[in-house]
């Protein structure tokens, strides 16, 4: 049959005509898989290229986008064990300069470490610049409109303000801060960064709705320190992990402060706290919604105790590592104790505008601690800057820690030297040193929290002794949080 070509020629042919037609739909296949491909790589390597070299009407900054979507942004949370600027920020100055482009969670990003630019734009918010927060933190305050954000700087600066602390807050602050180092000394030890936690919520609590959770079933305290000890872990959301106690946190508080604001709506006591003050402006104030609210007081109590829990704790760190900058601030301390008539008689404003070490000291904390690691904003317009052009719209982070860690601003910048402040020109480090922002957005909480922590480090010193039993690991990713705590046993002096 074979030899009948004809036959065979047959016989072959459905088999040849499939084979070829095989053959034509998977060359036709692999056209339009090669054409399809060759597109589809033409299309990616110009949207790399525009990554790598986004739109702007001049030069850009220099520097690199990194991989598509996730940008750099992998460099910039890989933790580091040391109070150094993150090793991402430190070689890209090193390669680029104080000014340089880089991609963050998918967004174009500068990032500044320029003094002088920096000083500038925080004189231009609301002009060349507008405040701007990464979504995970604009959670926090949940501030979309201009008119919302005055308010809550207006409103935390009526109650935690310097007439605030001088009036009233001071005795009361001295008082919580008295009972829960004597509390603290008669642990085995303390963990200092959650049971400063646990004292700043409390107080700040007592200012914003009075009493009003005192027989609640569930801390709130316990609570925030749960969402705090999360906050930075991995993001896995089952039962069991940090993250999970983080957003159960988060949703507990949340519904704790709608209850509180439930009741207090429903009550006719008349309280002189900041809810009463929040309630009240319901009636003329559009964006003061009970979400508002609640969201509003999550945020105050967020940031008053996250940023002054961990610099008390740092406190613990550097004095007992450096016992003559102990000495030195205890013997300031002593000093308005022996001034005293009564050595029992509470602080005064004028005390505190006395403690010239202790600012001191707290500031050093607060340059080496940088609790916030930058301030973010967003271009309104494009900004001209020694040659480069920042596109509209991006974001721009001016990284503070930069220059408080810089060799040229602060000599032997890793060292803890609260004497170095003495001879520090203040006009000079207005421009270089920044713990609380500056400006119009200055921070509303900073007076709050230096007479804090000066309160606190008045009654440690003069009456306390510490030591680390346990712990006492610094990590930065790039937010400063203590692995394994600060676990210290606190004595009193005899
Ligand atoms: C060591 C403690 C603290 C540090 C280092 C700190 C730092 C900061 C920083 C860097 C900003 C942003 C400034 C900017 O974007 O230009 C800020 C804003 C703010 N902070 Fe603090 N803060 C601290 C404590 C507090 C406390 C205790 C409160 C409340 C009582 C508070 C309330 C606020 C408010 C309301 C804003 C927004 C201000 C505005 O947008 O006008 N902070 N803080
Ligand atoms: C700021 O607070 C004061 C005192 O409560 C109030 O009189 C004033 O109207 C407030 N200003 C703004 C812009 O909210
Ligand atoms: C602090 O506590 C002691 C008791 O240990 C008390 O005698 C003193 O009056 C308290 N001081 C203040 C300012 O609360
Ligand atoms: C430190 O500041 C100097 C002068 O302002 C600048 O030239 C240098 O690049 C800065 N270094 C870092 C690491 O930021």
């Amino acid at each position: 049959m074979s030899s009948n070509p004809v036959h065979s020629l047959q016989s072959i042919e459905p088999q040849m005509s499939t084979s070829y037609l095989d053959f034509l739909s998977v060359v036709n296949m692999s056209t339009i898989v090669l054409c399809m491909g060759g597109l589809l790589a033409v299309l990616i390597a110009r949207w790399l290229k525009r990554w790598q070299n986004p739109k702007c009407n001049g030069v850009l900054p220099p520097g690199s986008m990194g991989l598509p979507f996730i940008g750099e942004t992998l460099g910039l949370i890989i933790p580091s064990a040391s109070l150094d600027l993150p090793p991402f920020i430190k070689t890209r100055i090193k390669k680029y300069g104080p000014i340089f482009r880089t991609n963050l969670a998918g967004r174009p990003v500068i990032v500044t470490a320029d003094r002088e630019f920096n000083h500038f734009l925080l004189r231009q918010d609301g002009k060349l610049v507008d405040t701007w927060s990464l979504d995970t933190f604009a959670e926090v305050f949940d501030q979309t409109t201009q008119s919302s954000r005055k308010y809550t700087r207006n409103l935390t600066l009526n109650h935690f303000g310097i007439e605030a602390l001088r009036e009233k807050l001071l005795p009361k602050m001295e008082n919580a801060i008295n009972d829960t180092l004597r509390a603290w000394s008669s642990q085995d030890s303390t963990e200092v960064k959650s049971a400063t936690i646990t004292l700043t919520i409390d107080f700040a609590a007592k200012q914003l709705f009075s009493g009003d959770l005192d027989d609640a079933p569930l801390k709130l305290s316990d609570m925030f320190n749960n969402l705090v000890d999360g906050l930075m872990s991995f993001p896995l959301n089952i039962p069991g992990t940090a993250h999970h106690r983080c957003l159960k946190s988060h949703k507990q508080v949340r519904e704790l402060m709608s209850e509180v604001l439930r009741k207090r709506r429903c009550s006719n006591e008349k309280r002189e706290d900041l809810l009463h003050y929040l309630i009240n402006d319901m009636d003329t104030e559009d964006f003061l919604s009970e979400g508002f609210i609640i969201q509003l007081m999550f945020g105050l109590l967020f940031v008053s105790s996250d940023s002054i829990s961990t610099t008390c704790a740092l406190a613990f760190k550097f004095l007992a590592e450096h016992p003559e900058v102990l000495d030195e601030l205890t013997a300031e301390h002593e000093a308005i104790l022996e001034k005293k008539e009564n050595m029992d008689s509470p602080l005064t404003w004028s005390d505190y505008k006395s403690m010239t070490f202790t600012l001191q000291v707290i500031n050093e904390i607060l340059r080496l601690g940088n609790i916030s690691p930058g301030l973010l904003r967003r271009a309104l317009q494009d900004i001209s800057i020694n040659g480069y052009t920042i596109p509209e719209g991006w974001v721009i982070l001016l990284a503070s820690a930069a220059l408080h860690l810089n060799s040229s601003e602060f000599e032997d910048p890793l060292t803890f030297n609260p004497g170095r402040w003495k001879d520090l020109n203040p006009s000079v480090v207005a421009k270089s040193f920044m713990p609380f922002g500056s400006g119009m957005k200055q921070c509303a909480g900073a007076e709050y929290s230096r007479v804090f922590l000066a309160t606190f480090l008045h009654i440690l010193v003069t009456k306390y002794r510490w030591e680390l039993v346990n712990g006492g690991k610094i990590v930065r990713a790039p937010i400063i949080r203590f692995p394994n705590g600060f676990h210290y046993k606190i004595t009193p002096k005899t």
